[in-house]
């Protein structure tokens, strides 16, 4: 048993903003962000966003890395720490379960998203695409989901990926890692724009996206950048502040939160402005959710000059995008269960992929064998996303706010955040009222008690 905290930290300089943003970076910034900036009033919509972000998000991240940093361990024991030095009940250390669950529930369905991704980058290396009709791309689709032998191979293999990369170790493994996948990711982004510049689409995409409508920006649509303001930062799932827990006591934690909130946004609107073009430059519909991605882009792809390659590149980047991010969703797990077992990273990570295979093999199922299996209409697939995204995430961000703003020590808070005068004022005003209103409006919403 190695009971105490943890050594080991990022060996690059830029180890944690690669690795946090790799986690942030994901299926929220590649498809659901350019769709609900399009759906939601455009500019609009976005400079909503950006308030969330900015007054949610940025602090949430930061008061994550500050109690990873502070407590040195998986988020269980960080928070446990931490309580601890404040003088408070360890009680505190079941906001840690809750995030290390949610990252470890997200991972079970997000397995199956990746799996399509990693799918659709075989079918374009072997000549599975140019299809020629939307029908023919419906079928193509629906022939991946109807297979749990072919759709359950492609998770599995998303999830030997993820734990072959977490079982070498957070340098050998994740950082590694994250050195390559994320330059690579934003290469594969930047040729995927240039080629939207010159598709003859460019302009209606920047419209679709940008055009400032505030007529859309309904009192839902703000709920939704809210919303969305979590997911895409990863925030409440164990990983942003395991991730901190490696984080150099040197570093700075708001600017290097800054850094990591920035490039996730800008990334979210690249992706947009990738995908729109090609999509309009066809005269075709921006659908939402897999439609837009598995069905309209490859059909999208085959009218165009080098849409065979173009979608290669496409869909490994999305590939990339989803494994730095599932990467991070089960870190917390494995640091947890270290620490508590004594054993070997590798073997946990052959035992946390045994079970983590079982749980996403339902998930999977909901697409084929399973599409029947419902609660209250929603298969098991949607049971996990609902109740990570709209309840555990909202609640582990809610509750941290809460124990970084007001039940641990200041003392404690404050040195190792370090900041003081107005910065640690606004950080502090943020966590103890702008994050908790905003957070009870998102349960309200849940609970169907806000009308809009
Ligand atoms: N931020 C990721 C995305 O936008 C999703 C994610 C959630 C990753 C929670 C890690 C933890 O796709
Ligand atoms: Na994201």
């Amino acid at each position: 048993m190695s009971e105490s905290a943890t050594t080991t930290q990022w060996v690059g300089r830029w180890g944690f903003v690669l690795a946090a943003t790799g986690s942030a970076v994901g299926l929220g910034n590649i498809w659901k962000f350019p769709y609900m900036t399009g759906e939601y009033g455009g500019a609009a919509f976005v400079l909503v966003y950006l308030v969330c972000i900015l007054l949610i998000g940025l602090p949430l991240m930061m008061a994550e890395i500050t109690l990873g940093r502070r407590g040195r361990g998986s988020p269980v024991d960080a928070v446990k720490a931490v309580a601890r030095e404040s003088n408070r009940s360890s009680l505190w250390s079941i906001v840690g379960w809750m995030s290390m669950i949610s990252g470890f529930l997200i991972l079970c369905f997000y397995v199956v998203v990746a799996g399509w991704a990693l799918s659709y980058v075989w079918k374009a290396i072997s000549g599975g695409f140019g299809l020629g009709s939307v029908e023919a791309y419906e079928a193509l689709f629906g022939a991946t989901n109807a297979n749990p032998w072919s759709l359950g191979g492609w998770s599995t293999l998303v999830i030997v990926i993820t734990l072959a990369i977490v079982g070498k170790g957070v340098q050998e493994g994740i950082e590694k890692n994250v050195n390559w996948m994320m330059p690579g990711l934003v290469i594969l982004l930047g040729i995927m724009i240039g080629y939207g510049v010159f598709s003859g689409g460019f302009g209606d995409g920047v419209r679709f996206m940008f055009a400032f409508d505030p007529e859309k920006l309904t009192a839902g649509a703000m709920l939704a950048a809210l919303g969305h303001a979590f997911f895409t930062l990863s925030l409440a799932a164990g990983a942003i502040m395991t991730y901190g827990s490696y984080l150099p006591a040197k570093r700075s934690i708001a600017r290097t939160s800054m850094l990591v909130a920035a490039c996730d946004t800008v990334i979210a609107m690249m992706a947009g402005l990738a995908i729109f073009p090609v999509i309009f430059a066809n005269n075709m519909d921006p659908s939402s959710g897999p439609g837009l991605i598995f069905m309209s882009l490859p059909l999208a792809f085959d009218q165009m000059p080098f849409g065979g390659v173009i979608a290669l590149i496409f869909f490994v980047m999305l590939s990339l995008a989803a494994l730095t991010s599932s990467i991070s969703m089960i870190e917390a797990t494995v640091a947890f269960l270290e620490r508590h077992t004594g054993a070997r990273r590798s073997v946990l990570c052959a035992w946390v992929g045994v079970v983590l295979w079982i749980i996403s093999f339902f998930a999977m199922l909901s697409f084929n064998l399973g599409a029947g299996w419902t609660l209250a209409g929603k298969t098991v697939f949607d049971w996990l996303d609902f109740l990570t995204s709209r309840w555990l995430m909202p609640l582990g961000g809610l509750l941290t706010a809460l124990m970084a703003g007001y039940v641990f020590k200041r003392s404690v808070i404050k040195e190792e955040v370090n900041l003081s005068g107005l910065g640690w004022v606004l950080w502090q005003f943020a966590l103890r009222a702008i994050v908790p209103v905003g957070i009870t409006l998102v349960f309200l919403d849940a609970l169907g008690w806000l009308d809009f």
